[in-house]
């Protein structure tokens, strides 16, 4: 089969990791017999230094066209004013915002599990570790605060700022379906996450869920409040299969979840709509201190190519055989710099590319 892939490399280590994680598609493809084919779109940083905004409706439909979108990561130093000295909606990161809304990826997967390999990196103690943990947060991507209605006025002469919170039935139903589907392929165990004992729109997310539910009898679905998955993720992270939640607690809590596995630069993410189009992208930023150099951790972005491979291609043994590959490499003692400990063998970018793309097969 051939599909075509809409690359965004983006600012900071982008390039570097996609540049990789096509090269693993691209052995993927040798082995298994596809084709891959790709096409640059600019978004982020990048994009205002070619065009004045950070996504343009080119660059979107060039992404709506493809199969399916990879990404690395847009944003640069708060300090660049050349990106940030302008209206929010024109600084780098509201180009992801508008992607997301714009290719209606309504439903984010954030997983998030202990690499055996890893487990001295993990700041947990062994007795709260056990035998590790595999979770995976489903976060609301396109409603909430990061979308409603926004301004800052003079109210009697005080400045003030005003975000809103808002969802529809809709919106969550349709997410609430995406996670309830997801638990039924892993451990059948729901924990529906929100405010609600402040929040309306928690507790209209809570009634939907509930209403959801029904449609999967054998899910186990709870609600826990976000203040108390808080501290459950640290306390007991074993706790958790699918995690489902609304856009900024998720924003939070898969950052929680994300330190909990000893490195950032280990977790993929795929967004998603409602048909099989996704785009994936590492849950980490652009860390534009490590830009350049040949150290960042291209693992979170060949992670997600793999979850690429399953969710929007349907070649679960082909994502698998990049899972294996990764797990190979770093049991074979190979680590980049952000994962590295004593004893173990120090890799650059290009490296750590090349050793997993040769363990694939
Ligand atoms: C994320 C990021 C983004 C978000 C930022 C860069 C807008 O933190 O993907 O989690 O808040 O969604
Ligand atoms: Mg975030």
């Amino acid at each position: 089969m051939n599909y075509s892939i809409a690359v965004i490399p983006g600012d900071g280590i982008g390039p570097e990791i996609v540049r990789e994680a096509c090269h693993v598609l691209d052995r993927v493809g040798e082995v298994y017999g596809h084709q891959f084919s790709y096409t640059e779109v600019d978004m982020g940083g990048c994009s205002i230094d070619k065009y004045g905004v950070p996504l343009t409706d080119e660059a979107l439909e060039t992404a709506r066209k493809s199969d399916a979108v990879l990404l690395g990561a847009v944003g640069g130093k708060v300090g660049n004013s050349r990106w940030y000295d302008v209206a929010p909606n024109l600084r780098p990161e509201a180009g992801l915002l508008a992607i997301r809304k714009g290719l209606g990826l309504f439903a984010n997967l954030r997983p998030a599990y202990l690499f055996d390999e890893l487990a001295s990196a993990c700041p947990l103690k062994p007795e709260i570790i056990g035998d590790g943990f595999d979770l995976i947060i489903v976060r609301e991507l396109t409603g909430g605060l990061y979308f409603g209605a926004r301004h800052t006025e003079k109210v009697d002469g005080v400045e003030t700022a005003v975000d809103t919170l808002t969802y529809s039935e809709k919106e969550i139903r349709r997410v609430a379906v995406k996670a309830f589907e997801i638990a039924m392929k892993r451990k059948k165990h729901v924990t529906s996450v929100d405010k609600a004992n402040v929040l309306d729109s928690s507790r209209l997310w809570r009634k939907v869920v509930n209403e959801v539910a029904k449609d999967y009898p054998e899910v186990t679905v709870d609600h826990m409040l976000v203040d108390n998955t808080a501290m459950q993720l640290v306390m007991n992270p074993r706790q958790f299969d699918v995690i489902l939640t609304e856009n900024m607690f998720g924003d939070i809590l898969s950052d929680e979840a994300s330190m909990i596995t000893g490195s950032i630069g280990m977790l993929s993410s795929a967004s998603l709509n409602e048909s099989r189009f996704g785009l994936y992208e590492p849950s980490h930023g652009s860390a534009p201190d490590i830009a350049g150099q040949d150290i960042a951790n291209p693992i979170a972005t060949i992670l997600s190519a793999a979850m690429m491979l399953t969710y929007s291609f349907d070649l679960d043994r082909e994502a698998q055989a990049v899972q294996v590959a990764v797990k190979q490499v770093l049991a074979e003692g190979y680590r980049t710099a952000d994962i590295m400990s004593e004893g173990k063998t120090k890799v650059g970018t290009v490296k750590m590319g090349e050793l997993i793309c040769e363990r694939i097969r």
